[in-house]
């Protein structure tokens, strides 16, 4: 495996939404690498949460990057919006694009990194097609939808079978994880190949507050990628 980075995506799905300007810059100065944004329709997901406008609004209070995961159905519809609004990552469900191939050049040719979001019952092998056109695979550990949920154990395994075909591939993507991801579970993710480290209720809200969370997971991140090296 080449040199690993880890990043920690705080998503602001169990922030206070009337003080996310304050819950943002929280996590920023405490070491958060990216703001994972949470995008629901009603439709795809049964609930509903923000849109462009708001992440129009997110863009102006932070320079760190913006990562955009559209639960949505027809994501296509919507996109140029949320690259208007100034997003820097974006993934859409593989389960939700029927041109998938087609979105994830047009975000490129935009400067947007093309994520691919899979759901946790959708076989891996949905993706095979479409690595050459990938930056990151949002790989779900929990069912999509809500914040809080629990980590489901198989995803280790999925988690270990991306980055084995990635390897192998050599593709040049990146896999990120979602969905009950706390500082309990970390290292096993991280063990298993994941790279990317989204977290809501684990950080926002965590008892320690969402500072120290951060700078918690950060460490574990940190040490584990050391002991990688060492082996
Ligand atoms: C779930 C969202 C997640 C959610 C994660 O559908 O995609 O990003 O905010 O929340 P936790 O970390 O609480 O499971
Ligand atoms: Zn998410």
């Amino acid at each position: 495996m080449n040199k690993r980075i880890v990043e920690i995506a705080p998503s602001v799905l169990s922030a206070d939404f009337a003080n996310l300007a304050r819950e943002i810059e929280q996590v920023e100065s405490a070491g958060a690498d990216v703001i994972h944004l949470d995008v629901m329709d009603g439709h795809f997901v049964p609930n509903i949460t923000i849109g462009p406008p708001v992440v129009a609004s997110i863009r102006k209070i932070t320079s760190l990057p913006l990562d955009a995961h559209l639960m949505i159905e027809n994501p296509d519809r919507y996109i140029d919006s949320f690259i208007r609004a100034g997003v820097n990552w974006l993934s859409v469900h593989v389960e939700a694009d029927t041109h998938i191939n087609r979105t994830l050049q047009h975000l490129r040719a935009n400067g947007v990194r093309a994520g691919v979001a899979i759901n946790p019952g959708t076989p891996l092998g949905a993706l095979d097609e479409i690595f050459p056109w990938v930056d990151f695979i949002l790989l779900m550990t929990v069912n999509p939808g809500f914040g809080g949920q629990k980590f489901i154990p198989s995803s280790l395994r999925k988690i270990r079978h991306l980055r084995d075909s990635i390897v192998l591939n050599r593709y040049p993507v990146r896999i990120e994880v979602d969905g009950g991801i706390d500082s309990g579970n970390l290292k096993d993710v991280l063990t298993a190949g994941a790279e990317i480290i989204v977290a809501g209720s684990a950080i926002f809200s965590s008892e320690k507050g969402a500072s120290e969370a951060v700078r918690e997971m950060k460490g574990i991140a940190e040490r584990q990628i050391k002991n990688q090296h060492l082996v």
